[in-house]
Order: C-alpha cells, then sequence, then structure tokens
C-alpha cells in the first residue's frame, strides 16, 4: 500500500505501545519515526545530571540559557544521543521516568523540544508519537490517532519491558508512577495531553500489533480512496 506523503500523529497515555505503533507504522508505509517523548527524557536526564532539577522537582530557570547549548538528537534506528553519546538506555530508566512530567510542564522546555521536532520532520513522510503531537505539534497532521489502554494493562507493559532489558522494577511502583504521569500530563497547563477532536480513538487493551496495523490500513484507505 502506498501512503501519501503525510504525517501521522500518534499521541496517547504513556504504555499504551505508542511507540511499538508507530515505529511498526514507519517501517509499512517507509516513514520516518520520531519519538518526542525521548527529547523530554533527555532534556530531564541532562537536567539531572548537570543538577537543574532538584530531588523534589524544583527546577532551576538556568536551564533555559543551558538548553542553548544542549544538543540531543536521534541517530541510526531512532537512538538518542547527547553530543556523541548514546543515551538511549539511560532515558528509559526510572530515574529519568520519576521527574520527565515536571519538566514536560516547563513552557520553554516544550518551545524547545517542538522546535527540534518540527527541524527533524521538515520534508514530511513521518510517524511521530507523543502527547500533543496532534494538537499542539502537527495540528494539520493528515492522520491522527489517540492509542488509550487500561492502567493495569499499561503498567504490565513496561514491566515486562524493563525486565525485558535486564532491570529489576516493583510492579507496584510501575504502576503508581504511570498514574501520576497521567495525572500530571493531562493536567498541566501548557499542551495537556487530550484527544484532538479530529483523532481516531485506538483502545488496544485487547488487540494484537497486527489488528492495530489493519485498523490503520483501514483507515488511511479510506481517508485518501487508496484500494
Ligand atoms: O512517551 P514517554 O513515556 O516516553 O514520555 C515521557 C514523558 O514526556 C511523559 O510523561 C510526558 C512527556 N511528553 C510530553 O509531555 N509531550 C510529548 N509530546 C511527549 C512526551
Amino acid at each position: 500500500m502506498r501512503v501519501p506523503d503525510i504525517k501521522i500523529a500518534v499521541d496517547g497515555y504513556s504504555s499504551t505501545g505508542k511507540s511499538s505503533f508507530a515505529k511498526l507504522l514507519a517501517k509499512k508505509f517507509d516513514f520516518l519515526y520520531l519519538d518526542s517523548g525521548a527529547m523530554y527524557r533527555g532534556v530531564t536526564y541532562f537536567a539531572q545530571q548537570n543538577g537543574y532539577i532538584s530531588p523534589d522537582n524544583v527546577i532551576s530557570d538556568s536551564l533555559k540559557d543551558a538548553l542553548k547549548e544542549l544538543d540531543l538528537h536521534f541517530e541510526v534506528g531512532s537512538q538518542l544521543y547527547m553530543g556523541a553519546e548514546c543515551i538511549e538506555s539511560q532515558i528509559r530508566s526510572m530515574t529519568v521516568s520519576s521527574q520527565v512530567s515536571p519538566i514536560a510542564t516547563v513552557p520553554y522546555v516544550r518551545a524547545w523540544v517542538d522546535e527540534r521536532l518540527h527541524a527533524f520532520s521538515e520534508g514530511g513522510r513521518v510517524v511521530m508519537d507523543g502527547r500533543d503531537i496532534g494538537t499542539t505539534v502537527f495540528p494539520d497532521a493528515e492522520i491522527k490517532i489517540f492509542m488509550t489502554a487500561s492502567a493495569e494493562v499499561r503498567a504490565k507493559r513496561r514491566y515486562d519491558e524493563m525486565v525485558a532489558k535486564g532491570q529489576n522494577p516493583d510492579l507496584q511502583e510501575v504502576l503508581e508512577n504511570l498514574q501520576q504521569r497521567d495525572y500530571i500530563d493531562s493536567h498541566r497547563e501548557t499542551s495537556p495531553l487530550k484527544k484532538a477532536d479530529d483523532a481516531y480513538t485506538l483502545d488496544n487493551s485487547d488487540m494484537t500489533m497486527q489488528e492495530e496495523l489493519a485498523w490503520v490500513q483501514g483507515l488511511i484507505q479510506g481517508k485518501f480512496g487508496i484500494l
């Protein structure tokens, strides 16, 4: 199926499988995949490493100037790099997960990330996942998908992911972190997580990836009249 040069926005709650789904679409349609959450995680890691955020989430004003020197970018297979260092595994740790939502509430951080996301996506044919892609980053995206699944299903998925990476998480802690992030993400003032009016909801609590793919292919075929 030849998909036109469009932008696909995939938003939704934490651990709904947005990134696996978005990566699958990118591979299937030969699109560029961009993980906007990785950028917020990268800023959080940078802030933690350099003392711009305290253990009780007080964010120093000097982070704003420090961002001018920060180089976050993706290399081969959507791995996040800070300068020459691949920080993909660091940004997936609980240490980063536990402070990423407060960092993502800061308006100048969001502006900094949005500017980079736009630069990375020049030329279209991009699938980007996050929380505010269909509402703020790409309000003109031709296809918008809002993903959701029950909190328990999502916590178990994140837990399995961490175990597979050799980490030793606590399921209850993972669930609480996820619920806390859902709350902060949907209640913050700047670009809260919310379904765009023209987004299609995908509840994948009981769906396989192949079913999700068939669903979106049907959506694209219907919208663009492709057979
Ligand atoms: O998708 P993720 O769990 O890797 O995202 C990490 C955090 O980044 C999430 O708690 C909220 C924030 N985020 C955001 O505010 N806006 C986005 N477009 C993507 C992520």
